[in-house]
């Protein structure tokens, strides 16, 4: 397995793997598979490679398969570009456990701190998606708060812990960027 940073050539393959993603675990995203399916080529194609370098997506290979993602999304404007979010992360149900998410995670953190002026990643988790919340912590992701009612699906109303991870330190260095497996 491998991961590399997604282009416009991936665009056919993340497209699916999304689709797949907001259906497989619909809580975990506040998209649906519909709206999205609904979108534009040029919507694709600005996720995975944006011309403005406002979003960087990253995939987890096996062989040539794409099984799974995570992007993050940077900020151009003066007062918030020391914040960018952690989005869209998805992993196919047979690949998980083995590392993927690890590697995903690992790949957006060392790209956000090559990124000049970036201090801060956010993220948003649904309350009790276990496996993504031990993922983040395990890199020093910390949670500050959960907003109530921030999803509604056909199960109700689910709450979002809201989680940020410090990337540089004042003095410019770079933080503790968490544990990764070989
Ligand atoms: C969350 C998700 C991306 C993890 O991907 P993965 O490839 O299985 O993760 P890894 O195998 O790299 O595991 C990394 C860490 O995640 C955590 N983790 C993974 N699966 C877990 C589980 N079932 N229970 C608890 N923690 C788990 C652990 O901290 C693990 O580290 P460890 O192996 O050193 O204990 C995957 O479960 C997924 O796609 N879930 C559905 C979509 C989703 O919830 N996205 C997140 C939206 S915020």
């Amino acid at each position: 397995m491998h991961v590399a940073q997604l282009t416009a050539d991936d665009l056919a393959q993340y497209r699916a793997l999304m689709l797949e993603a907001y259906a497989q675990a619909p809580t975990a995203f506040t998209s649906t598979p519909e709206e999205r399916a609904a979108e534009p080529e040029s919507w694709w194609a600005r996720r995975v490679a944006n011309p403005r370098g406002l979003t960087a997506t990253f995939g987890a290979f096996r062989d040539a398969e794409l099984i799974g993602t995570v992007a993050l999304e940077l900020n151009k404007k003066p007062k918030t570009r020391h914040k960018a979010r952690l989005i869209a992360m998805y992993v196919k149900p047979e690949a998980r456990g083995l590392g993927a998410g690890r590697l995903l995670v690992s790949s957006l953190l060392e790209y956000a701190v090559a990124q000049s002026g970036l201090e801060v990643i956010t993220l948003t988790v649904t309350q009790g998606n276990a496996p993504a919340e031990s993922l983040y912590k395990s890199f020093g992701f910390e949670a500050f708060g959960v907003e109530p009612m921030a999803i509604r699906g056909p199960e109700g109303y689910l709450d979002k812990v809201h989680m940020w991870h410090r990337v540089r330190a004042d003095d410019g260095t770079t933080v503790e960027l968490g544990k990764t497996r070989a």
